[in-house]
């Protein structure tokens, strides 16, 4: 198995994105230390998954926008587990709307959770993670290089946190430790009820994939886990892009009138015959 005996940390790992990623780690053989912030309840349920799987686990809740908090979660780490071989941050805050009437809680806490509390958990875990040769993956969106209506409070906090994996990259690299972040499009979790029109994100991922659905978390945990193995090792400092291919381009045929619309349809399903 291409993680067994290394121990990962997934930030926010109990559910979404984050537990699809704990789970796909434990699977290939890793053990888990799940961080997440205010639902414990879920968070024993995704320990417990992890369990069944064979695999040693650790629940540690700390709020990634508290640095006194990290500071204990990586004291924890390391007197109780004592070896750090991935850390995937994963935990991310974000609000939607304007950016004239963005409030300035909105923007500290977006910068704290979705890029300072990766510095500082890189700053402290650096000394585990380079015994055996380390991995760091940040989870970034497509918000981060492309524009979105009300998406600036993400979209900005995951463009830094692009540049922080970046230069994590270029000065941890010579201690063994690889970084890399993935970017994902839309993907069905409860974060995208956090949209004004959940509907509208959906229809939007569905028309712009050419493979004509909505993104999963288990679109995205097999490229993290990937990232963590050796096969990997020349990927430095990169974001790797997962939307579907959503992000590919234009297709002059969404601007077509409902009636050509109709007719394009109809001459589509008439070949499928
Ligand atoms: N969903 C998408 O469409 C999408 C697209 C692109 C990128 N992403 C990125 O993927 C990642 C996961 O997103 P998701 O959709 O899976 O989110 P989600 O379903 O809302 O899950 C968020 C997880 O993070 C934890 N968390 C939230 N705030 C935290 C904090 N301050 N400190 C520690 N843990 C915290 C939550 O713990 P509690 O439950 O205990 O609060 C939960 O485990 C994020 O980085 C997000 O930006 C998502």
């Amino acid at each position: 198995m291409k993680h067994e005996g290394k121990i990962a940390l997934v930030t926010g790992g109990t559910r979404g994105i984050g537990k699809a990623i704990s789970l796909r780690l434990a699977q290939d053989g890793a053990d888990i230390i799940l961080n997440f912030k205010s639902d414990a309840t879920t968070a024993e349920e995704t320990a417990q998954e992890i369990r069944d799987l064979g695999r040693r686990v650790w629940v540690f809740q700390a709020d990634m926008r508290d640095d006194k908090a990290i500071r204990g979660l990586t004291k924890t780490i390391n007197e109780e587990v004592g070896q750090l071989d991935i850390l995937v941050h994963n935990a991310a805050f974000g609000t939607m709307g304007s950016i004239l009437r963005m409030g300035l809680f909105s923007w500290r806490a977006a910068m704290d959770i979705n890029v300072t509390a990766l510095l500082l958990l890189a700053q402290q875990l650096t000394p585990l993670l380079k015994v055996q040769g380390g991995h760091i993956i940040g989870l970034s969106s497509i918000g981060a290089d492309m524009t979105f209506s009300e998406y600036a409070n993400i979209g900005v906090s995951k463009a830094a946190m692009e540049a922080l994996c970046r230069y994590l990259a270029y000065e941890l690299a010579p201690l063994g430790i690889h970084t890399n972040a993935v970017s994902a499009g839309p993907i069905k979790t409860r974060a995208i009820d956090w949209f004004k029109y959940p509907h509208a994100v959906d229809n939007y991922a569905t028309t712009k994939s050419p493979l004509s659905r909505m993104g999963t978390p288990n679109d995205l945990c097999g490229i993290v886990s990937f990232l963590c193995t050796p096969d990997a090792d020349w990927i430095l400092g990169q974001t790797i892009r997962a939307d579907g291919g959503i992000s590919m381009g234009e297709d002059f045929m969404d601007w077509l009138s409902d009636e050509e619309r109709a007719t394009e349809e109809a001459i589509k399903a008439k070949k499928r015959k």
